[in-house]
């Protein structure tokens, strides 16, 4: 009966791929006292300055339906943020609000691919982009990263190698989630040389560009913003999530030319019909005020890079390159193929979870990721049992 209810579904949904970090995460939990870094987000709740101005909008009676793209207020606050991080003047009628980043890339795929169609993403990636693509029944098609001395690094003639006539789209995400691959200026050039030979649109997620470790200490992580040129095909993805601490709150934003604002409206119209007032007040005093909070998990995440980078390298068996951005360590052990079994068996001798590689798509698998937003206390005792555990695996 079961299979015949789920037989009659479209394929696109039923056949979507489980994450592949539920198996890890409900063993993990079983086993009680478990440093937990599989999952992406820091160890600190949303600070009070941010929720506060929720709970007064509520107090206020700010529930009812708002705009669909957002309040003028946190477009304005969005495009104010965005103008002075990437140096250019940035209307608030490029800015859609929408709820979570996960949202915005729904947003963006529905845009610009659909059935037959195909969306390139360098891999190891985030698993949701390519099953966003999949339920618009377009057609993953991945590019993967090379690993080497240079750490993880894009190789651009396998990119354009990979475009067919059905291709619409690159998914770009950088700082990368789960590698660190962080693109220079001069790779984002050459993408968006690809994109303009081919006409293809690109889905820019540059979600992590404030955690960035290059040298000089920069503010941000190169931007295609810092290569673009009017009526270039780019929309970008974003989300309050990670930045703020702010991942249960589900809000995130679109920026794409005002010129699809029409369109994107429909889309948040039909689907969530905009995102509650009471969430975009606390939004916009993230923006206004949130720099210092930013300031620290940025701080509190290079130390915490540094310090679990240096016990895995003292492992001597783990490939691994320190990243260049976002708040995740990726390495392969040498010997280990299954990376759910590595992970399983690290929750049992170390106490430590850590998501298996095989969850991010090819050449994720034989690695792990590891989460190190945490306090430098939590990681350092984290990277102490790793590096006991990992010879033994
Ligand atoms: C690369 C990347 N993009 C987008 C997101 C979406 O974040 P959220 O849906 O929490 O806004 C994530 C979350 O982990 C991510 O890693």
């Amino acid at each position: 009966m079961t299979s015949a209810l789920l037989a009659s579904l479209r394929p696109e949904a039923s056949t979507a791929p489980a994450s592949g970090i539920v198996e890890l995460s409900k063993y993990a939990r079983a086993a009680g006292e478990v440093i937990q870094l599989w999952v992406g987000e820091g160890d600190m709740p949303t600070p009070s300055f941010i929720y506060e101005a929720a709970t007064r909008s509520l107090a206020a009676g700010e529930t009812t339906y708002t705009w669909q793209r957002g309040i003028p207020e946190l477009r304005q606050a969005i495009a104010t943020y965005a103008s002075d991080l990437y140096g250019r003047e940035l209307s608030a009628e490029r800015f859609f609000v929408c709820g979570s980043g996960m949202q915005a890339i729904q947003i963006a795929m529905t845009l610009v691919a659909g059935v037959g169609d195909e969306v390139i993403i360098p891999s190891p990636t985030w698993p949701n982009a390519p099953a966003a693509a999949g339920l618009r029944g377009a057609t993953p098609v991945f590019v993967e990263l090379d690993h080497g001395n240079r750490g993880w690094q894009i190789d651009l003639e396998k990119l354009e190698a990979a475009v067919t006539p059905r291709t619409k789209a690159m998914f770009i995400n950088t700082p990368s989630n789960p590698t660190g691959w962080t693109a220079t200026k001069e790779e984002l050039a050459a993408i968006l040389a690809i994109a303009r030979r081919h006409g293809l649109w690109i889905i820019a997620d540059e979600i992590y560009t404030r955690f960035v470790w290059t040298e000089g200490s920069p503010r941000r992580a190169p931007s295609f913003h810092d290569v673009r040129e009017e009526g270039d095909r780019i929309v970008w993805v974003n989300t309050f999530s990670k930045n703020w601490a702010m991942t249960g709150w589900r809000t995130g934003w679109v920026e794409a030319d005002p010129a699809l604002g029409d369109v994107i409206e429909n889309l948040i119209q039909y689907s969530t019909s905009g995102s509650p007032v009471f969430i975009q007040r606390a939004c916009v005093v993230a923006l206004e005020r949130g720099e210092s909070f930013l300031a620290h998990q940025v701080t509190k995440a290079r130390k915490a890079r540094d310090i679990v980078s240096e016990a895995i390298e003292a492992t001597g068996r783990c490939r691994f390159s320190r990243p260049d951005g976002a708040f995740y360590l990726f390495f392969g052990i040498d010997g280990v193929t299954d990376s759910n079994a590595a992970a399983m068996k690290l929750v049992d001798i170390a106490k430590v979870g850590l998501a298996p590689g095989s969850a991010f798509g090819p050449g994720g698998e034989g690695h792990l990721r590891l989460c190190y937003l945490r306090s430098p206390e939590q990681i350092a005792l984290a990277a102490d049992r790793l590096k006991a555990a990992i010879p033994q695996l």
